[in-house]
């Protein structure tokens, strides 16, 4: 859920400078920096050869050479002393290249053959077609992960097309075929740890989402360090500090990998998917469907027809609410929720509610922030329709017992929706062994793009659902009389997707199973646990929300400092936080606040940026005049 989806409404202060345009004044050392500048400058004051001004209003200039296409070599070079030291985005090598000719690191061209050609609606597989994708295949030519053992061969779990629950793709969907059908999965583990403490290499990886995770090992071998290296903006500097991004929750930050798969798919895939013959259209096609298959395996759904890509988890709720609820909903019907829930979780169903004459109940949280469940209980009866729950909260941490609320619901005969915009990064996901009729995540919050995110429904209940909205793509056939309706998930997709940004997905999801979201559970719960004790040592600071079982999240207030005010002077240390209500209004209100400031891991925090933001509070305390 992007932040603009979930408008905040409120107090919320990012307190993040502008990082858009260029900043005229920005010190650029070296000749080259000063070229650079001045051609930023004569490009933001119109005065360039029309030929270098088209560029990047998407013209081709004769002028300009086009970089070469990515290939093995995956990780830039990270931005040196001679970059300035704010945050201008545009890595200086690519501005050097560009429009001085300077050379980039040589990367492989991709094989020009096709992946698929589409034939009757179902692509048929063209052996051996697979382009070069940065890509843990490769792995003498492919260091984008860094550590990665000389031989590593990625495990079979980590190719797509291996069907890892009986029955595999079904027949009638257009089938991630066998390895060409998937791009190779982005590289490798991002980290494969090198074998040590005598475990073979071949060992680390083999953490299935269908078996129980194994968390002995992971959490040994996990290395944050070498996780933030993945991710180039961790590089950036702030204020002239090195960012610390603790604002996870709103939204994570981006691996190489990801990144890389973008451009790879707008260089040699783009094209709409499921409506053309020619040989793009085919490779969009099999992108697309390849990552809806890694979102399967990720939330261990058993076919790909339960998941329908969507914006993000604010509109699964939202096509839930419209077409399930609109179907099943009535006059004195009930949908319960918790006091936890993210605005996402309340505004669809208040609305469902307003339309159909149902009552909205809220099961209540103790002081810990978690959720009652006998009070929860005593909400549940024959006119409860739908329950909608969070599977953690953004807001406090808690992590509530989905599958017991679940079963709960159940034994009513209710509907349940889990929203796993939280969970989904810090934890390994089963929706078949939490037993929920749908479960909802945005892609934004695990390491993918923002604008994509999934709906998983049981097949019996997204047979019996309408489509929620009309246009291309989700018809079988059209006349002015009567339209007939693709099965899903299709029909819940109408018009063009985000293709793009869905295979970016794909390539998130390869990249937090490669890191393994055992190894990845184990390891926030330790950072917090050691984040909490700092901050409970900074005078005058209280930790809001205690519950037993918390993932990633330490909101806190301060004594006698705004929360917007600590979320600003906290930015000055380069260190990034949320402030404010966090979506979440009535749980804070129920706490007795308006607002917090939130840090939010993940698994390229490490403890250094803890010590940091309990030094910046202490130091903020310290020098506040009481
Ligand atoms: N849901 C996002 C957050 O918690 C925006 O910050």
């Amino acid at each position: 859920m992007t932040t603009s989806e979930r408008s905040p409404g409120g107090p919320d202060v990012s307190g993040h400078e502008n990082i858009g345009a260029p900043d005229p004044s920005l010190d650029v050392a070296g000749a080259l920096g000063k070229e650079l500048q001045r051609f930023a400058n004569e490009l933001f004051a119109g005065r360039l050869p029309s030929a270098l001004a088209s560029v990047g209003a998407g013209g081709a200039s004769p002028a300009v050479t086009l970089p070469p296409v990515p290939g093995p070599v995956a990780r830039p070079p990270i931005p040196n002393a001679n970059v300035p030291t704010e945050s201008d985005l545009r890595p200086i090598h690519t501005l050097a290249h560009e429009h001085f000719g300077i050379p980039l690191v040589t990367r492989n061209e991709p094989s020009a053959e096709p992946y698929f050609l589409q034939s009757a609606g179902i692509p048929t597989a063209v052996p051996g077609a697979s382009p070069s994708l940065p890509s843990a295949a490769q792995p003498p030519s492919a260091p984008s992960f860094g550590g990665l053992p000389a031989g590593f061969a990625v495990p079979s779990v980590f190719d797509a097309s291996t069907p890892s629950v009986p029955g595999g793709a079904p027949s009638g969907m257009p089938a991630p075929a066998p390895s060409a059908a998937a791009p190779p999965a982005p590289a490798a583990p991002p980290h494969a740890p090198a074998a040590s403490g005598g475990v073979p290499s071949s060992d680390l990886f083999s953490f299935s989402p269908e078996v129980t995770p194994d968390l002995r090992s992971s959490g040994e071998l996990f290395d944050p360090h070498a996780v933030k290296k993945d991710f180039p903006i961790l590089q950036e500097r702030v204020h002239g500090r090195p960012l610390v991004w603790l604002d996870n929750a709103a939204t994570t930050q981006k691996p190489h990998a990801v990144i890389e798969r973008l451009s790879y798919f707008y260089q040699h895939e783009n094209s709409n998917v499921h409506r053309a013959a020619h040989t793009l259209a085919a490779r969009s096609t099999d992108a697309y469907e390849a990552a809806r298959d890694k979102v399967r395996r990720f939330l261990n759904a058993s076919s790909p027809k339960d998941i329908v890509f969507a914006r993000g988890a604010t509109e699964a709720i939202n096509l839930v609410a419209q077409s399930w609820g609109r179907r099943h909903v009535g006059p004195g019907d009930e949908i319960v929720i918790t006091w936890l829930e993210h605005h996402a979780n309340i505004v669809p169903w208040q609305l469902l509610a307003a339309e159909k004459g149902a009552r909205l109940r809220v099961a209540p949280v103790d002081d810990n922030g978690e959720v009652r469940l006998d009070a929860y209980e005593k909400l549940l009866g024959p006119k409860t329709r739908i329950v909608s729950l969070t599977h953690v909260s953004n807001a406090l941490g808690t992590v509530v017992p989905a599958q017991e609320m679940v079963h709960m619901a159940h034994r009513h005969g209710a509907r349940v929706v889990v929203d796993g915009a939280q969970a989904v990064s810090h934890m390994p996901v089963d929706v078949q062994a939490l037993d929920c009729d749908f479960y909802v995540f945005s892609g934004h919050k695990v390491f993918a793009p923002t604008g994509i995110g999934a709906l998983y429904g049981k097949p019996e209940v997204l047979e019996t659902m309408p489509p929620w909205q009309g246009g291309g793509n989700m018809i079988a056939d059209v006349t002015f009389e009567k339209t007939l309706y693709q099965p899903a998930p299709a029909r819940f997709e109408a018009g063009t997707g985000n293709i793009a940004d869905a295979v970016g997905l794909g390539a998130a999801i390869d990249y937090v199973t490669a890191l393994g979201l055992p190894a990845i559970h184990r390891y926030e719960h330790e950072l917090r646990c050691y984040g909490e004790e700092l901050l409970r040592g900074v005078p005058g600071l209280r930790i809001i929300g205690n519950a037993k079982e918390k993932a990633g999240v330490i909101s806190f207030v301060l004594d006698g400092v705004r929360t917007e005010d600590v979320g600003g002077l906290l930015d000055k240390e380069g260190i990034a936080v949320r402030s404010g209500h966090h979506c979440a209004q009535p749980i804070l209100r129920r706490m007795g606040l308006e607002s917090t400031v939130r840090a939010s891991l993940a698994p390229y925090n490490t403890r250094e940026d803890l010590d940091a933001l309990a030094a910046a509070l202490h130091r903020l305390q310290v020098g506040r005049p009481r």
